[in-house]
């Protein structure tokens, strides 16, 4: 590995200037690598901010041609659309997912009819924007049950798939439900819709802001232990993942990002399969806020999302993405 010895080995010599650093730089990104997360809300003419998220708005259907204009001219390759829900349109079993003139179908439509294939479109499927109590799925004595909510999933999926969704993202942590999906689709003539299965997602406190996003931060009646894994476990995330790409996976999420890094790279090097890194909302806050405050560099965006191509993901959910421009500047 040494091939040398100082004095005759400096390795600062290849650091001392600019062009050099440049040179042998071992990990790049560019804009190919994001995805850009969309926040979708009712009514006309709304951008709106939110409040643990500086930076990141909610876009009325009417604004989003602005943020797909951007992300186009950026070469973002996907966004990933995520709907805020009206409370009064959630219930105990999350009906709304299967509206077919919900925010999310109706985004699908409008971006599809407009730019084409121009860009990807993703969707979460699971019911937590849907769900008076918040749970990815239906809840019997503060249990969330499997199978039960396997059968929504499905039909949330293929809704999706029909409306033009390029990429299904379920994001539900039930078991089995990769499998069935990619069934579903196959049989009803959507044999090329992707599927990135969130197949390694923690039970995370990182997901605070976003919960707030979506409006079903108040409404979360407990925690999501039951379903989404226990952050002290490594090798269960294997597990998982053989699991997802076995039943049709075409892509992997680890979720969150940068406390699970080693995830990142453990996953890579036991299957190769493409690896998607998600750097979420409570991630972004935490940069964000201490960026503003002045306690750290701006730089450390970039420092932080080189991390995750060190570690061996392919791409990186960010709400960074639209401003990719100005960070890769740096
Ligand atoms: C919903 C979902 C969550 C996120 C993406 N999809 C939250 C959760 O599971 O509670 C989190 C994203 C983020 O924090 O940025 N299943």
């Amino acid at each position: 590995m040494i091939t040398g010895k100082f004095p005759n080995l400096r390795l600062r010599r290849s650091r001392k200037d600019k062009w050099s650093r440049r040179l042998i730089e071992e990990n790049t990104l560019t804009s190919s690598d994001f995805i850009l997360p969309l926040f979708l809300i009712e009514g006309k003419n709304k951008k709106q901010s939110i409040n643990s998220m500086p930076g990141v708005y909610r876009y009325s259907l009417d604004k989003i041609y602005y943020v797909i204009d951007r992300a186009i001219n950026l070469k973002l390759p996907m966004v990933a659309l995520f709907p805020h829900t009206k409370k009064t349109k959630k219930n105990n079993l999350g009906s709304e997912a299967l509206n077919e003139n919900n925010l999310v179908c109706k985004a699908i439509q409008l971006i599809k009819k407009r730019y084409k294939n121009e860009i990807g479109i993703m969707c979460d499927v699971a019911l937590d924007p849907y769900t008076s109590h918040g749970h990815d799925g239906l809840l019997n004595s503060n249990y969330v049950l499997n199978d039960e909510t396997i059968e929504i999933l499905i039909s949330q999926a293929l809704l999706q798939a029909q409306m033009g969704c390029d990429v299904i993202a379920p994001s539900d942590m039930m078991d089995g439900r990769v499998g069935k999906i990619r069934k579903s689709l196959d049989k009803n003539g959507f044999q090329m819709t992707q599927i990135l299965s969130y197949a390694v997602k923690y039970a995370s406190n990182f997901y605070g802001p976003f919960r707030d996003a979506v409006g079903s931060k108040n409404l979360l009646i407990g925690d999501k232990k039951n379903y989404q894994m226990d952050f002290r476990n490594k090798s269960e995330s294997l597990r998982e993942v053989a699991l997802d790409i076995k039943e049709g996976a075409d892509m992997i999420m680890v979720k969150p990002g940068l406390p699970y890094l080693d995830i990142i790279k453990l996953v890579k090097e036991n299957f190769k399969i493409p690896v998607i890194a998600y750097q979420v909302s409570g991630e972004y806050s935490l940069l964000s806020n201490a960026i503003n405050k002045g306690i750290v560099s701006k730089e450390i965006i970039l420092e932080s999302l080189i991390s995750f191509k060190r570690a061996g993901a392919n791409a990186i959910v960010s709400y960074y993405a639209d401003r990719i421009n100005e960070i890769l500047r740096i």
